[in-house]
């Protein structure tokens, strides 16, 4: 093979001398490739690729089943050289494109699969006719992984492989699969038919509904029953339409929490034995255990993954401190506090995992109470988590919200399908790195990668979902293999806005971003009027939490933006807003007015009236008018409204007065008083 790669190769690759020819400046190429040098000539793709390999037979079958490629049956013939060079990186490649055809050297089966990928991407943006280039690419990262939760609202497999073929086309290489959630079980466990039967289905299709309408489970036969589970057999064909893709599949076991939909047809798994009334497993039952280790074992005879994820997050543990099983199983483990007991469970499903030969990742919450001695990390209340953990010694995953969370906005919340509260735009997702230098070698080497993880509480159909993954998916994916020097955010746009097209013409549904508002209009500039830089009494407090800029805030002349995280909104929880702003003199003024915003996943409300009103010795105060709510607001969605008088006056104090349906409750997001 190596001979014949030797006489092909010169063939092969006739007239691709290297030129200063004035070719294309960009290969169109996500996730950016390393180098990238252009030749002169074009070379004309096939629909399919006659090739020669030096590949063992099993990787050659494998790579005829998920490519466009035909053995050569004459050496002479081929359009395709592969040949394997075990001096390159793990998953990383050379792609020679001559005018008669091209070569690929790799050292494993995955650097051949990417080259391809580059290649049939390279056709698909020269319409079949690629300037000749030679390629070196390689990933930064091992782990480039994305998150679908399927437990809010299910997918078929179908769409699962649909979202799998353009994962590979972008050379991620992790699918976490969220099979597990208070909204719904989505695995079939021969051992446990219940969670099948019962705790897959819902009397609503949508989360939101559901939720609100009682989050009760409903047998699979009943009429309005919602919602679906993965056969053994769908599960046995998504995780071979991946691996044929060099995407290993992640199959997440939420434990001790997030496990509602179990304990509603186990409650005897939970403290209390009643169903629908606690999220936790109880950790003082030994049937806690059997229950779990009796489900990991199906769930590892279906998933080759190494590694098996076991959740960990947001468990509220507030039966355990009560109930008898857990104190006593507390006092016999000398477990000092219920984070503790937590790590207890950790710790011993980890040992399940290992002896049967796999690992243990969770969310970052499993740090406390003590992390288990070989698991994984995934950091995503920030990067704090996974930085602990690499310090110490362990490998962690990164995914913090503020960058990889792709249920928030991407664009204009106001005309965005509804989201998560908070605001990720695909530069904030590309802005992101997650092993910095400032690090230093021995954390960076413990960070394996980086997630995009796509949470569906918002996200009902197949179409909003797609619309959520992509292009930050594509983010993603150029922040997990493309080296740093190579990053450039305007180049990844237009590349970005390319794919975006041959996506849709492909039936995919992403974001289109030529179509992007950007940042908040009204945030672009500062303000400047009478109220810029003027006191403020603030005669209700706000949160701790949500400061913003202090008793600055409100007159900053800084407007907030999408977020309302971004510390120019100022928050009140619980709490109507009463402010009094100090002119310094009685002044003429025409215009009075304050933002607020409104997120409904935040439980961020608008006020449901504001009055302002006005005084010379702020004792005295004349009611200037009071500002009802707009009621074509969407209560569902993200909204903005500033409450503003017009009109003539005298006065020195404005006090303005946003107040909260108390009935709702929840929270208050002013950004700016504005007096002209
Ligand atoms: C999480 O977002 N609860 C991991």
């Amino acid at each position: 093979m190596r001979r014949l790669h030797t006489l092909c190769c010169a063939a092969l690759l006739a007239g691709a001398a290297a030129c200063n020819d004035p070719a294309p400046r960009t290969t169109g190429i996500i996730p950016a490739p390393l180098e990238v040098t252009w030749h002169r000539g074009t070379f004309t793709v096939p629909e399919t690729f006659a090739y020669v390999a030096d590949l063992s037979p099993a990787d050659r079958a494998d790579l005829e089943a998920a490519l466009p490629l035909v053995a050569a049956s004459d050496g002479d013939r081929a359009d395709l050289l592969i040949a394997t060079d075990t001096t390159l990186a793990p998953e990383g490649y050379r792609l020679e494109v001559g005018r008669r055809g091209a070569t690929i050297a790799a050292r494993d089966a995955a650097g051949v699969f990417y080259a391809m990928q580059s290649l049939l991407e390279m056709a698909d943006r020269f319409d079949g006719r690629i300037p000749a280039v030679s390629i070196a690419d390689a990933p930064r990262f091992a782990y480039r992984g994305l998150m679908f939760d399927v437990s809010r609202h299910f997918r078929s497999k179908e769409f699962v492989f649909k979202q799998i073929d353009r994962m590979a086309r972008h050379k991620l290489n992790r699918l976490h699969w969220h099979l597990t959630d208070a909204a719904g079980w989505r695995i079939a466990i021969d051992r446990y038919p219940e969670l099948t039967d019962i705790a897959a289905w819902r009397p609503y299709a949508d989360w939101a509904a559901w939720s609100e309408g009682g989050a009760r489970y409903c047998r699979r036969d009943d009429p309005e029953a919602r919602g679906g589970y993965y056969t053994k057999e769908d599960i046995r064909e998504v995780v071979e339409y991946a691996r044929l893709r060099h995407i290993t599949v992640i199959p997440e076991i939420e434990m001790p929490s997030h496990s509602e939909e179990v304990l509603a047809v186990y409650p005897a798994l939970s403290c209390t034995g009643k169903p629908y009334t606690s999220s936790d497993f109880c950790v003082g039952n030994e049937a806690t255990f059997e229950f779990l280790e009796n489900v990991l074992d199906e769930v590892i005879a279906l998933f080759p993954s190494e590694y098996i994820h076991i959740g960990g997050d947001e468990a509220p543990k507030t039966h355990w401190r009560t109930c008898p099983r857990c104190r006593e199983r507390m006092r016999r483990e000398g477990l000092k506090d219920v984070d503790e007991l937590q790590s207890y469970l950790v710790r011993r499903i980890e040992r399940y995992l290992n002896a049967r030969g796999r690992r243990l990742i969770g969310w970052d919450e499993i740090l406390e109470g003590g992390l288990a001695p070989d698991a994984t990390v995934m950091s995503w209340r920030g990067v704090e988590g996974g930085i602990a953990a690499a310090r110490s010694g362990h490998h962690a995953v990164m995914t913090p919200g503020a960058h990889c969370y792709l249920d928030h906005c991407q664009d204009d919340p106001t005309i965005e399908p509804p989201s998560a509260a908070s605001f990720v735009s695909l530069a904030d997702v590309y802005g992101y790195d997650p092993a910095p230098d400032s690090l230093g070698r021995d954390v960076q080497r413990m960070i394996l990668g980086v997630q995009g993880n796509l949470w569906c509480e918002h996200i009902p159909t197949d179409e909003h979902f797609e619309h959520m993954l992509w292009p930050r998916g594509l983010a993603i994916a150029e922040v997990g293999w493309s080296a740093p020097g190579r990053m450039d955010y305007d180049d990844f746009h237009a590349r970005v806005l390319e794919v975006t097209d041959r996506m849709q013409a492909e039936g995919y549904h992403p974001f289109d971003q030529k179509n992007a508002v950007g940042s908040r209009p009204e945030a672009r500039e500062a303000v400047a009027c009478l109220s810029t830089g003027k006191p403020i009494r603030y005669n209700t407090p706000y949160h701790s939490g949500y400061p913003a800029a202090g008793d600055a805030t409100m007159t900053d002349g800084l407007r907030g933006g999408w977020k309302f995280g971004d510390g120019r909104w100022q928050g009140w929880l619980n709490s109507d807003v009463d402010l009094t702003l100090d002119l310094g003199a009685t002044q003429p003024i025409a215009y009075a007015g304050i933002g607020f915003m409104q997120a409904p996943a935040a439980e961020i409300r608008m006020p449901h009236e504001v009055t302002i009103s006005l005084s010379d010795d702020n004792e005295h105060f004349t009611e200037l008018a009071t500002v009802a709510v707009d009621t074509a607001l969407d209560p569902r969605k993200t909204a903005f409204q500033t409450f503003a008088w017009s009109g003539e006056a005298r006065g020195r104090y404005v006090r303005i007065v946003g107040r909260l349906d108390k009935s709702k409750g929840g929270w208050l997001f002013a950004d700016e008083v504005i007096v002209r």
